[in-house]
């Protein structure tokens, strides 16, 4: 099977991180974004992945070649002159996904959950329709796209980010189609969420299924840890991961990631909920609660870290406290003894003052 995954858009949600890297390469629990998809996929049959990309992404191109080659995969890149939206690119493509009659995936690139790919495939088999596409539940569908349907799934109405409460199932940005659905797009920017899913839905050709466990879009920050959490929380039901286990070992709290080149002190409390990522050095006496910690970051001693996500090689130094959803852009260095609440500090930046309340720091 084909999928095409919609990677477009400058993800400035995740900025500063994605001023250094593209949103997909980020990594998210020490593997980039998309590759979480990506193996998703290949263990549910697909055979040729789609990039839809609306800028040039040589540095993605390079990188995603060489997991093409480990997953024994194709991996080729789509690249839009102007963004096409959430449907235009899937026409752009539809040389390689209508080659032969076979139903495709098509995927947001920023949502993490138990991928349900195989099951998808049998629930699509089975009703026959244009399109499936995977629901979940969340607590303020106003953000999202919410589907309206019946018991067997047949959708009725599709809502994209409603004024009004419709329901509380959203659309989970993971679909299948048949590629007759390529006639319902043009060749021009378009969004699936509001030019093609309501006439689908009008038509009966669109069901959905429903997510069994976590999801979320990890778009920003806030969203990333949220997932963060989840993500580590599902390792002891989820059946897709099996290489990778949680850290154990004194000093270590709850459910926490760390890449084995990582190293850590003495005296530390890392834990709960925590990712450590390659070549990440902890000095001695440092705390750290529901963060990300990117490759090659250095935390010095005794320093506390709280809700943050700390970019690629930063330095922080001895005592710093941070908190607050900071982010640090890539090889950030922040001075012995700071307070950081609720900074964004971009790319390359030296900082020697504390930040009492949230902002950008340019
Ligand atoms: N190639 C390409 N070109 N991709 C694009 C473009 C474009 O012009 N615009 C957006 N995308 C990609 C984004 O990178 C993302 O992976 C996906 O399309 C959806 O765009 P978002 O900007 O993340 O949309 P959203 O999060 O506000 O809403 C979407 O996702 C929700 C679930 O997270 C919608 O599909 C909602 O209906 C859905 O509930
Ligand atoms: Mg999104």
């Amino acid at each position: 099977m084909k999928a095409l995954i919609l990677v477009g858009g400058y993800g400035t949600r995740l900025r500063p991180l994605t001023l250094s890297r593209p949103k997909p390469l980020v990594e998210f629990a020490n593997k980039p974004i998309v590759l979480h998809q990506i193996e998703a996929l290949v263990a549910a049959g697909v055979t040729q992945v789609v990039l839809a990309v609306s800028y040039h992404a040589e540095k993605m191109e390079q990188e995603l070649a060489q997991e093409a080659q480990r997953l024994g995969i194709q991996i080729t890149f789509s690249l839009e002159s102007e963004p096409l939206g959430t449907a235009g690119p899937i026409k752009l493509a539809e040389s390689v996904l209508a080659a032969n009659d076979e139903p495709f995936f098509v995927l947001n690139s920023d949502v993490i959950c138990d991928f349900p790919f195989t099951q998808m495939v049998h629930f699509h088999k089975q009703h026959r329709r244009q399109g499936t596409i995977v629901v979940t539940k969340v607590e303020e569908p106003s953000k999202y796209g919410v589907v309206v349907y019946e018991e067997g799934g047949k959708i009725e109405r599709f809502v994209e980010k409603p004024q009004e409460f419709v329901s509380n199932k959203i659309n989970a940005g993971m679909y299948i189609f048949n590629p007759s659905v390529l006639k319902r797009i043009e060749n021009k920017p378009m969004s699936i969420e509001k030019e093609v899913f309501p006439y689908m839905a009008e038509a009966g050709e669109l069901f959905a299924q429903e997510l069994d466990g976590f999801w979320m879009d990890i778009g920003q920050p806030k969203d990333f840890l949220i997932g963060m959490c989840l993500y580590l929380n599902s390792f002891k039901t989820n059946k897709n991961i099996t290489t990778t286990k949680l850290h154990k070992g004194s000093g270590i709290v709850g459910n926490v990631l760390v890449d084995p080149s990582a190293r850590i002190g003495r005296n530390c409390r890392i834990g709960p909920n925590v990712t450590i990522g390659p070549d990440v050095v902890i000095e001695d006496g440092v705390c750290i609660k529901r963060c990300t910690i990117l490759r090659g970051a250095t935390i010095h001693s005794h320093t506390w870290l709280e809700n943050c996500i700390i970019g690629w090689k930063c330095s922080v130094g001895q005592w710093v406290r941070m908190e607050n959803f900071s982010v640090l852009g890539e090889d950030v260095i922040v001075k012995d003894e700071l307070y950081i609440n609720g900074g964004m500090v971009l790319p390359h930046k030296s900082i020697a003052n504390s930040v009492m309340d949230p902002k950008i720091i340019m």
